[in-house]
């Protein structure tokens, strides 16, 4: 995603583990840490060039996120209590869309709150690029949330990440929680998921030293409490989408063409077809897991150019090169699709970081949503998708079977369970779905474009009924109290 993303090898500073640290001292030091981080993002230069006019443009939109009336300042007595939500804030990806999506909720629908939020950046390194696209009132959240002061023995942590990251950390990052002494605080929580049919020993190990899990969907209670994790700590906590942000209603199309990069086909220019292409949309970090391969043999043997269809793929690496469209010229080639006679259907790739602030618009410049995974944790492309009223194709496995129905979509029937090859996850079983039912739902979906249109508004309505900022909030907050009550 970005080049901070590439080289793990050198953290920042502040991913050094400090295990003896005293009750107070350390939030302060976050405090710090991150700020100086913020800093350099927000103002675009390296953290070691610091220089004093610089420092006072620091202050000056310190001063102003300081003015900032808050709420929750504003209610007396103020909570003792404090909720320390520590997630890959300033990364991207899963994870930190999740968290961002929790604590907006969490802030915006706290109502007579037995404690205060805060929040630390943990789990995996910053990326300027996510921080710099994150609208201004997100910013402005994060900054004031950190500066939120606690006590250790009067905190709940949530440890948002996956359980490697909890402490000790078996890679190198600001820990959760941030003490050895498990003790020195009121509660922990570790929320976390899985792409497999199983969580392997060591995660099962970590899970079991927090006092709960949270997890995503039912899937994941299951293949946890199947996979040895205590099932007394294991609570089901569904993620929820900003149905307002991606609200349809208020956007216009994102311009295509300005972010596209041409793979396979030629473009149409001639008057005789409709001048729009019908448009499938797929978002995903390039992995296996994704099932890029089979999103292409179906999509390339089902369709060709006089179809008048295009495929865009939005995309970013994955430990993998950047030649997206080499790769799927590879692919095509190996994989021995024919090529149709009157050419390949249209196949765009959009590899250049589109900003969270644009990405509605991307939704609501297709037609169709396609995602066949092998697994997913919880599948945010595909719910941020429905809410902006698309109809979606999705793997009829795992995180998005909590959602996903015939009523409001197209679960993807699977055809058989496969073995993982390679990574942390092998041996785990994932799903294979069906190449020939893929073809033929994105065949159905386009040419019943009135009834998938009707599936995609059910879609939306499912989101705000089920997934919606207030309702999960209602659902985190009481979680949070249960803790609270049993443990003071
Ligand atoms: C937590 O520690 C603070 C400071 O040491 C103390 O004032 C407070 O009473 C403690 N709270 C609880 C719930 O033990
Ligand atoms: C999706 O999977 C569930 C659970 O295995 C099953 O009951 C349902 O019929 C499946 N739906 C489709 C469309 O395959």
């Amino acid at each position: 995603m970005s080049s901070s993303m590439a080289t793990p090898e050198t953290p920042p500073q502040s991913s050094q583990p400090r295990p003896s640290i005293s009750n107070h001292k350390p939030f302060i030091y976050f405090v710090s840490s991150f700020l100086m981080i913020l800093l350099a993002v927000s103002v675009s230069f390296p953290r070691s060039s610091l220089s004093p006019r610089k420092l006072a443009i620091f202050n000056k939109f310190l001063w102003f996120v300081h003015s900032i009336p808050d709420k929750m300042q504003n209610q007396s007595p103020k909570p003792h209590f404090c909720v320390l939500w520590m997630a890959p804030f300033l990364s991207g990806g899963g994870y930190s869309s999740e968290a961002w999506s929790y604590i907006t909720a969490i802030h915006g629908n706290i109502k007579n709150p037995l404690f205060r939020l805060a929040i630390e950046h943990h789990g995996d390194l910053e990326s300027v690029e996510f921080w710099e696209g994150l609208p201004q009132h997100m910013k402005a959240l994060a900054l004031r949330l950190h500066q939120t002061q606690c006590n250790m023995n009067e905190t709940i942590v949530i440890c948002h990440s996956e359980p490697g990251a909890w402490y000790p950390p078996l890679f190198r990052t600001f820990p959760c929680p941030p003490s050895a002494r498990r003790g020195d605080f009121l509660s922990l929580v570790g929320r976390t998921m899985f792409e497999t049919d199983r969580v392997n020993p060591e995660h099962v190990n970590r899970c079991n030293q927090m006092d709960f899990i949270w997890v995503p969907t039912q899937f994941h209670v299951s293949t946890f409490t199947q996979s040895g994790v205590d099932p007394s700590k294991v609570v089901k906590v569904v993620q929820p989408v900003d149905v307002d942000f991606f609200d349809p209603l208020n956007y216009e199309p994102l311009d295509l063409r300005s972010v596209r990069k041409l793979v396979l086909g030629k473009p149409r220019y001639s008057k005789s077809v409709p001048n729009r292409e019908f448009v499938f949309l797929s978002v995903f970090k390039w992995e296996y897991r994704k099932g890029w391969d089979v999103l292409l043999k179906a999509y390339l043997k089902e369709f060709s150019h006089d179809d008048g269809v295009a495929l865009y793929l939005l995309t970013n690496p994955y430990h993998s090169d950047d030649d997206f469209g080499n790769e799927i010229s590879v692919f095509v080639k190996d994989s021995k699709i024919e090529r149709p006679i009157d050419g390949w259907a249209l196949t765009y790739v959009i590899d250049s970081h589109v900003a969270q602030v644009d990405l509605p618009r991307l939704y609501k410049s297709s037609d169709a949503f396609v995602l066949p995974s092998r697994g997913e944790g919880w599948g945010r492309p595909l719910v941020e998708a429905m809410a902006m009223s698309l109809p979606v194709i999705a793997t009829n496995w795992s995180g998005p079977m909590e959602y996903l129905t015939e009523d409001n979509g197209y679960p993807l029937p699977i055809a058989k369970m496969s073995e993982v090859m390679e990574g942390p996850f092998k041996g785990h079983l994932w799903a294979e779905p069906s190449v020939e039912r893929l073809q033929a739902l994105m065949r159905h979906v386009m040419s019943n474009a009135e009834e998938a249109k009707a599936k995609g508004r059910r879609a939306r309505e499912d989101m705000i009924s089920q997934f919606s900022p207030e309702i999960v909030a209602e659902t985190v907050i009481n979680q949070i109290h249960t803790i609270l009550s049993e443990r003071t």
